[in-house]
């Protein structure tokens, strides 16, 4: 069974490239990118979507200030139009800069993912490069996990490090993290969608 796939984003969009080029050449052979849903107008991922053929959505926020449920039932819908359900689906945030409600969290328990630009539980929220660079730390990198209703929280399915070099910048770190994220979050993709993940309290065992 094709498992539909709906991305939600707010920016570049890089990762959803990323996924969706891994769909299209097999590497997640099971999987359809359906939708892409953006809360910001512009996003160049909504123009990477349609290049693709993938139905791209925006959702204006501005009338939803503090009613953060009012808005994700907007895009519970989109999802679910194309087939995004909470039983069946996958929702994967990829730039998404908004909070979701404890309502929308709760239906795709375990069937939403996020990605990060650090080593979780290390630097979570806004700017996690300049984060890791201002700390000194020698060793940053990302992460994919489950979402939960904290910020960058939910229990990790896959890490990988990266050194910080002497010179670097929050660009050149940045732009190195990026490179690994787009190897990374298609991976994810590809163990959930062919059930190679075990959740077991936090811990997310990969199946062989
Ligand atoms: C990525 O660095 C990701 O870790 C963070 O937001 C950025 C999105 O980049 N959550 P893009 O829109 O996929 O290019």
């Amino acid at each position: 069974m094709t498992i539909n796939i709906g991305v939600l984003v707010s920016g570049e969009g890089t990762n959803l490239q990323a996924i969706m080029d891994s769909v299209e050449s097999g590497k997640i052979n099971n999987a359809t990118v359906s939708v892409v849903v953006s809360n910001k107008p512009d996003a160049p991922a909504l123009k990477r979507a349609e290049k693709h053929g993938v139905d791209a959505v925006y959702i204006d926020p501005t009338d939803y200030k503090g009613r953060r449920w009012d808005y994700d039932q907007l895009t519970l819908k989109a999802l679910r139009e194309h087939g995004v359900t909470s039983e069946e689906g996958l929702v994967v945030n990829a730039g998404y800069m908004r909070i979701l409600s404890p309502e929308f969290v709760k239906k795709f328990w375990m069937r939403e993912m996020n990605i990060h630009p650090s080593l979780l539980p290390s630097f979570p929220g806004l700017d996690a490069p300049k984060q890791a660079l201002d700390y000194g730390v020698k060793v940053t990198g990302c992460t994919v996990h489950f979402v939960d209703e904290g910020v960058d929280t939910g229990p990790v399915i896959l890490q990988e490090a990266l050194p910080i070099l002497e010179n670097d910048t929050v660009e050149t770190l940045t732009t190195r993290i990026h490179e690994v994220e787009h190897r990374l979050y298609p991976e994810a993709v590809r163990l959930f969608t062919e059930k190679k993940l075990v959740v077991e309290g936090r811990r997310v065992k990969v199946l062989l």
